[in-house]
């Protein structure tokens, strides 16, 4: 896959995309959503994939939305550029694969919505959170103030949303906003490994699970069960149960197709 905005490799199950508009510290503009759009597409559809890791080029994961493209919008114009990328991070949210956030340096506004939006979010120790939006005039657009709130809580998500500060990436990690710091030099490798340890399981159940905790969180929870119920009967009539289960029997590690 050739773009833009994105460079785009894939090392046997592990598809990494990342975030090409270094000049800009990757800002968001529409050209990089739709490249964005079209590159979760394709992933979505090869079904070698099993773990998909996003980060960014340069000394930014993404810096925001492009505020030079945003400027001089009109409000219906601002709503279609909001819809736009809503839809390409609602769709990295519930695409079957899971989607490791490798934040290697900025994350604010769009940018910080972008690893919202991602399973697991792992930072370099120079990683950098914040929604300063409101310092610009504006709210979160990509659904900041909808999953902050929900990942880190109300309080802390009003806090960094109405103050605009930034965090650093302790600080992250202390509020629950990111799963794990490394060292700059370590965080690919580090985000690899982790990548490694999803795709050794059994692909399916992965994938089921992560439908079941992003389906399930917007239900009661009698639904939701009702969802787990199905999903881990779906389970049952996979080569994968029976592989798993008939490894652990026969004492031997499950060669999962
Ligand atoms: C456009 C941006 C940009 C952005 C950085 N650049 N962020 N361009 N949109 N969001 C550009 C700068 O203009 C500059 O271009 C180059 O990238 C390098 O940035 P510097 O500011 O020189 O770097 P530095 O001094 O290291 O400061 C880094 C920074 C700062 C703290 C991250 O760049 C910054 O505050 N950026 C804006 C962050 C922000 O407000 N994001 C939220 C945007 S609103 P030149 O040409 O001068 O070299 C948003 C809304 C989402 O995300 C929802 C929309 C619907």
């Amino acid at each position: 896959m050739e773009f833009n905005n994105l460079i785009y490799q894939k090392q046997g199950e592990i598809a990494v995309l990342s975030i090409n508009r270094p000049k800009a510290l990757n800002a968001l503009n529409e050209e990089l959503l739709q490249e964005l759009n079209i590159a979760i597409d394709k992933i979505c559809v090869d079904k070698e994939i099993n773990v998909l890791i996003l980060t960014g080029e340069g000394k930014s994961f993404v810096a925001g939305a492009d505020i030079t493209q945003m400027q001089k919008k009109t409000s219906d114009e601002a709503r279609n550029f909001a819809e736009l990328g809503m839809k390409v991070f609602r769709k990295i949210e519930l695409m079957d694969t899971p989607v490791i956030a490798a934040v290697n340096g900025f994350a604010l506004g769009g940018g910080c919505e972008l690893a919202l939006a991602c399973d697991i979010r792992l930072a370099s120790s120079k990683a950098k959170f914040g929604q300063p939006e409101v310092g610009l005039g504006i709210t979160p657009g990509f659904g900041g103030t909808q999953r902050l709130p929900r990942i880190i809580g109300e309080a802390k998500a009003k806090e960094l949303i109405f103050t605009g500060s930034m965090v650093d990436a302790e600080t992250a990690k202390n509020i629950g906003l990111v799963n794990n710091v490394f060292e700059p030099d370590t965080l690919l490798d580090e985000a690899f490994k982790l990548a490694k340890k999803i795709a050794a399981n059994g692909s399916l159940s992965v994938k089921y699970s992560k439908a079941a905790i992003n389906k399930g969180l917007q239900m009661d929870l009698d639904s939701a069960m009702e969802l787990e119920k199905d999903l881990f009967a779906l389970c049952f009539a996979s080569e994968q149960q029976k592989e798993g289960m008939a490894a652990f029997v026969e004492k031997r590690k499950p060669n999962f197709k």
